[in-house]
């Protein structure tokens, strides 16, 4: 009988991808994936560190679990991850009935190691080396990229793929964990990644989106020839079947002229470029230590728009970061407005043990002010969002059509047609009425109404000139 496996994935886009591999590789071992933690006979959580937050919610998880491993000792219950390369034996001690603990460079052994547990061997814990306790060679060696072979049937999407050019954080920003956890920087060869992007685009692949922390960052030199994410994005996009191209995240230092051009003139590539700023203030982003000033980011925006005028935008901000005045937030209040960002997404600062801030400065910004910040600079977001998606209104646009969309099922049940969900080229979500045999398409869409979030358009069925159409509505 097929042994029943339940994966839960909190964290980055990292992390579902490394989710989705071990699900594959698990799979292949004969587990099927099962929907609650009560069918599963191994429990899986692949965890994230980057908030407090995020653990609280991992370590609950496993709270609510206790119990079930009472009455079935012989329930494998994994930690994986982030957390559990920051933790290591602490999950144990928090919770003695975990049975296994792999960090997220050491993905490749849970296989083998779940089926160790299995015949007896007790808990297991495999983590990579911590970042001083080795030469940069043994670190590095210590943290293994994941990335085994690609399953066609084992993706969640046929036609969107996430592919990983790089593995951790070398920029040491004081407030983050990343760095700790993934390890150093390591980009990965650039023939390995057209090969696997090759074989997605054979697969029926259409979408891409490469992966790195720090994306734009990407080097990697063979046979004396160094790629870096322009030579990278001109290689991929001559691969036929493929039809877009994204990447994130990008820092904003490394937003090079080469990778702007390379994005103007290559098709594929989506007007979509998340640059996070973090702050609006000086004092802060140099407390943050993200090495750039107002200035700087201010011009490389400038440089960005200048390029590429209908690429969208978007930033991470922190609030209430170590000894943030009400002048800094207001300076982040700002740049947001400056920025025109096509969305934001707004964290409260929260202290990670191990990392710079927490050693160095207070967390002195009360809770209260925090989350107050939080909601001044979302309405403005929303404010900039919604306006910026009127823009859109009586326009064509041109979307990948991801699936149902979320309203679907409520609007079955009310006996309406179906909704879905696609993206444009620029990522913004557009929801239109269609039939199924649509999903996995490019489809001419235009936009009759939109909010902060979203674009609502009908399917453009018949093109009678350059600018008239009649919409199926
Ligand atoms: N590599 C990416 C993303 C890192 S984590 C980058 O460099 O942008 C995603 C976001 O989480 C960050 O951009 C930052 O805004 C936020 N973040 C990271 N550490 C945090 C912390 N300690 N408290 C609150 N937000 C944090
Ligand atoms: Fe964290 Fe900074 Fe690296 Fe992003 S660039 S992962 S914020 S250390
Ligand atoms: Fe979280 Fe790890 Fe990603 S800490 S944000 S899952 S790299």
């Amino acid at each position: 009988m097929a042994k029943k496996l339940y994966i839960e994935t909190v964290g980055c886009q990292m992390n579902m991808l490394d989710s989705e591999l071990v699900v594959a590789s698990l799979r292949k071992q004969g587990y099927e994936l099962v929907a609650t933690p009560h069918e599963a006979d191994t429990v899986l959580f692949n965890t994230c560190s980057v908030r407090q937050h995020a653990e609280d919610k991992i370590y609950s998880a496993l709270g609510r679990l206790k119990q079930a491993k009472q009455r079935h000792p012989e329930k494998i219950i994994g930690v994986l991850g982030c957390m559990a390369q920051k933790d290591q034996r602490l999950i144990f001690e928090r919770a003695p009935y975990v049975d296994l603990v792999v960090g997220p460079g050491q993905l490749h052994q849970v296989p083998t190691l779940l089926a160790e547990i299995a015949a007896g061997s007790g808990p297991r814990l495999e983590v990579s080396l911590e970042r001083t306790a080795g030469s940069r060679a043994e670190v590095e060696g210590s943290f293994e990229s994941y990335d085994p072979l690609r399953d066609e049937q084992m993706r969640p999407s046929p036609f969107q793929a996430f592919v990983r050019i790089m593995i951790g954080c070398d920029k040491f920003c004081t407030y983050c964990i990343v760095p700790t956890v993934r390890g150093p920087e390591q980009s990965r060869p650039a023939a390995l990644i057209e090969a696997e992007v090759r074989q997605l685009a054979n697969e029926g692949c259409r979408e891409i989106t490469l992966l790195g922390q720090t994306v734009n960052s990407y080097r990697h030199t063979a046979g004396g020839v160094t790629s870096r994410l322009s030579d990278l994005l001109l290689r991929l996009h001559s691969i036929d079947g493929l039809e877009r191209i994204k990447f994130v995240t990008n820092y904003p230092k490394d937003m090079t002229d080469d990778l702007l051009q390379a994005v103007r003139d290559l098709p594929k590539c989506s007007r979509y470029l998340h640059v996070p700023a973090q702050s609006g203030s000086n004092t802060v982003l140099k407390r943050m230590k993200r090495g750039y000033t107002v200035e700087d980011y201010r011009e490389m925006l400038g440089r960005l728009r200048a390029t590429l005028p209908d690429a969208a935008v978007t930033s991470d901000w922190i609030v209430g970061f170590c000894g943030e005045t009400d002048d800094d937030f207001q300076a982040t209040v700002a740049l947001t407005r400056e920025g025109r960002f096509k969305n934001s997404f707004i964290f409260k600062y929260s202290p990670r043990p191990g990392t710079k801030s927490d050693d160095l400065y207070l967390d002195d910004v009360p809770e209260a002010v925090k989350r107050h910040r939080n909601q001044e600079l979302l309405a403005l977001q929303t404010e900039i969002s919604e306006a910026d998606n009127q823009t859109f209104l009586g326009r064509q646009v041109r979307i990948l059509v991801e699936g149902p969309s979320k309203a679907s099922q409520k609007r079955e049940a009310a006996g309406q047609p179906l909704q879905l969900t696609g993206r444009t080229n620029c990522d913004r979500i557009v929801v239109f009425e269609g039939q199924p045999r649509q999903i996995g398409q490019f489809l001419d869409v235009a936009v009759y109404d939109a909010n902060a979030f979203t674009l609502f358009g009908a399917v453009v069925t018949r093109a009678v000139g350059p600018e008239v159409y009649s919409l199926a509505l």
